[in-house]
Order: structure tokens, then C-alpha cells, then sequence
């Protein structure tokens, strides 16, 4: 076992990290939910930890085992509209944010309190979905003086042209400081301990690349963050 010396370069540093994937209720049973496991966000608030930061994690649902670190307080969010609502309370006081929750676009616009039964749409069923709101996109509008939003993208894509294209444009979208995308697909990054990150910044630029375990992504997302928090220091 290789014990990398880490920087303490997050002293004093309050980060709040979002994680997991969000589950939208159909009926008291049964949800609409996402692949992702929770663990790049989650290794992200263990690496801020490790570097002095004092972390908070809204913690969508994770993966059986993927176990927040005991030094990062835990908020549990199920819903998009509950894991905005715990960034919204949180958020104030956080000097760093990092949407690294796959937050569902949409929810089902009629949860049914009684279990669906399928004698009540024979053939079929078609669901009414409607969009939440863009959680991060609120946040940079809230956005104080010295605080730092870094989104995250999840893309299948065809090569990493396009998903240096993919992030540029999402960066510029969104508003954010940083926005770390990497590629998914059917086989492709999810259940998985590495991970390659693509991060740019707010021109679209890109300003790192990493791969590797997803402590060590995490490790290079926080390089990132502590670069611009420098230049936007001076
Ligand atoms: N996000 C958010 N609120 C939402 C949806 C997404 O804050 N309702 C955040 C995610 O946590 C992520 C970033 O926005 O940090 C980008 O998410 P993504 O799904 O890639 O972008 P969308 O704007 O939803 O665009 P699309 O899914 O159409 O690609
Ligand atoms: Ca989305």
C-alpha cells in the first residue's frame, strides 16, 4: 500500500459535495432512477477531507458499497427537489460546491398514493413527466463573491473530441467555474473504481485531464479547484 502525501491546501476550506443518483417516486413502490453508484462524489469528499476541507455531502442514493468517510457530515436526499433543497440550505455557507449528483431532468407529475395496478392500464401505461429545476444552474445565480460551482456531465459520446465539445458547451451553459465530463455508455463508467475526467473551465477551455481510480480523479477535480480559486484570489 503506497501512502501518497497529500497537500492540506482545503484548510480551512467548507465544501459542499452532491452525490449519487436522485429517485423520482411513481407510487409508493416503485421510482425512476440512474446508474450512477455515488462514488466519484463520494470519493471527492473523502479526497476534501484528506486536504483539511471542512465537507458536507447531500448524498442522493448510493451504492451498497459506497460508504461516505466518517469526518464528512451526511445529508440524505432521495428526490431532485429534496437534494435542491438541501444545496439551497447548505450552499450559503460553502466557499466550494461540486454537483457531482446525477440529478434526474424530470419527475412523475401524479405520484399515485396507491400502488399502480396493471388492470388499471391494460396494454399499457404511459407516465406524465415534468421538468425539475436546474439545481446547479440556481446556485451560480446565488453564486457570493469567492465561491466556487463546479458541475459535472455524464456523456456518451462518440470520441473525446466530442466530449471536450459536450463540456465546453455545458460549461458555458451552465455558468459553472469547472465542469468535469467523462464518457458512459452501457458498458462504460459506471460499477467501476476508475473513472477519466475532462475538465474544463469556464471559457470552455480545458484545463486538466486525469485518469485513474476515482480518488485520484477526485484528487485532480481538487487540483483544479484550488487552481482557480488562486487566480480568482489575485
Ligand atoms: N444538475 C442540476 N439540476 C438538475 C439537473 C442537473 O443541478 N435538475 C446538475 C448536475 O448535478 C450536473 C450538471 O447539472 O452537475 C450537469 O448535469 P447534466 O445532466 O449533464 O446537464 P443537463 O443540464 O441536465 O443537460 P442534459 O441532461 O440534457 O445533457
Ligand atoms: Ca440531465
Amino acid at each position: 500500500l503506497a501512502l501518497v502525501e497529500r497537500p492540506r491546501d482545503l484548510d480551512g476550506v467548507s465544501i459542499v459535495v452532491s452525490a449519487g443518483g436522485t429517485r423520482e417516486p411513481i407510487d409508493p413502490v416503485r421510482y425512476l432512477g440512474n446508474r450512477s453508484s455515488g462514488r466519484q462524489g463520494v470519493a471527492i469528499a473523502r479526497a476534501a477531507a484528506d486536504r483539511g476541507a471542512r465537507v458536507t455531502l447531500v448524498a442522493a442514493h448510493l451504492d451498497a458499497d459506497v460508504r461516505p468517510d466518517p469526518r464528512v457530515e451526511v445529508i440524505a436526499a432521495g428526490t431532485a427537489e429534496e437534494l435542491g433543497r438541501a444545496m439551497d440550505a447548505t450552499a450559503p455557507d460553502a466557499d466550494v460546491i461540486v454537483m457531482a449528483a446525477a440529478v434526474a431532468d424530470y419527475s412523475v407529475a401524479a405520484v399515485a398514493q396507491d400502488k399502480l395496478r396493471k388492470q388499471d392500464s391494460p396494454g399499457g401505461l404511459t407516465l406524465e413527466l415534468v421538468e425539475n429545476r436546474d439545481i446547479v444552474a440556481g446556485l451560480v445565480a446565488g453564486r457570493r463573491v469567492g465561491q466556487t460551482v463546479v458541475a459535472f456531465a455524464a456523456e456518451t459520446v462518440a470520441d473525446d473530441d466530442e466530449l471536450r465539445e459536450r463540456a465546453r458547451a455545458k460549461a458555458a451553459r451552465k455558468g459553472v467555474d469547472l465542469l468535469a465530463a467523462n464518457a458512459v455508455g452501457w458498458t462504460q463508467g459506471f460499477e467501476s473504481a476508475d473513472n477519466a475526467l475532462t475538465i474544463v473551465g469556464r471559457d470552455g477551455e480545458v484545463v486538466a485531464t486525469a485518469s485513474g481510480s476515482k480518488d485520484d480523479t477526485a484528487h485532480a477535480l481538487l487540483d483544479a479547484i484550488v487552481a482557480v480559486r488562486a487566480v480568482s484570489a489575485d
